[in-house]
């Protein structure tokens, strides 16, 4: 049974993330999809948003015999993935500029628990420069989405504005 981790914040999803767990499910049993509780950082969904979405959109995915689960934790990364008794973390790359940040994530996660191993992955090219936070900032600019995240997202960006 090989049970993967893919943390991050996810606000809100991409399609970049999207790509990254579709990769996922070709070398993983499982995945859980983990947003981090970030209880000090401003963000633009609650968790309870960003889950709904996470759920919904991850109907879309090509998982194969996948399973897919999406969960939220707070604390260390590793910590969590030793009580979910996953083998692997699992990181999306986009460029050089990510690499240094995650390659110190990935070597301090080791340091603390060596039994869990950091896999890298490199999304398709289209989504190599999507981040949220750009995602965000284009959103509150009045820039289109389109092909960015998936359309549900944009749906409750709009929504979340509208309602303010
Ligand atoms: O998508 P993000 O926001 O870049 O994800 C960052 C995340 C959640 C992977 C990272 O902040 C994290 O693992 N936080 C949990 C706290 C932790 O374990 N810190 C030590 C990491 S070396």
């Amino acid at each position: 049974m090989r049970r993967a981790i893919y943390p991050g914040s996810f606000d809100p999803v991409t399609n970049g993330h999207l790509d990254i767990i579709e990769r996922g499910c070709k070398l993983f049993d499982e995945i859980i999809i983990a947003i981090l509780v970030h209880p000090e950082k401003k963000s633009f969904f609650t968790i309870d948003e960003r889950r709904e979405m996470l759920a919904e959109v991850l109907n879309d995915i090509k998982r194969g015999d996948c399973v897919l689960r999406v969960d939220d934790f707070q604390g260390l990364l590793v910590q969590y993935a030793v009580a979910k008794q996953a083998n692997a973390i699992v990181r999306g790359i986009r460029a050089i500029s990510d690499y240094e940040y995650e390659l110190q994530m990935a070597l301090m996660n080791r340091r603390l628990e060596p039994g869990i191993e950091t896999v890298f992955m490199m999304p398709a090219e289209k989504y190599s420069y999507v981040s949220s936070r750009l995602v965000k900032e284009v959103f509150q600019l009045g820039g289109i989405l389109d092909g960015l995240v998936p359309a549900l997202v944009q749906k409750r960006m709009k929504e979340k504005i509208t309602n303010r």
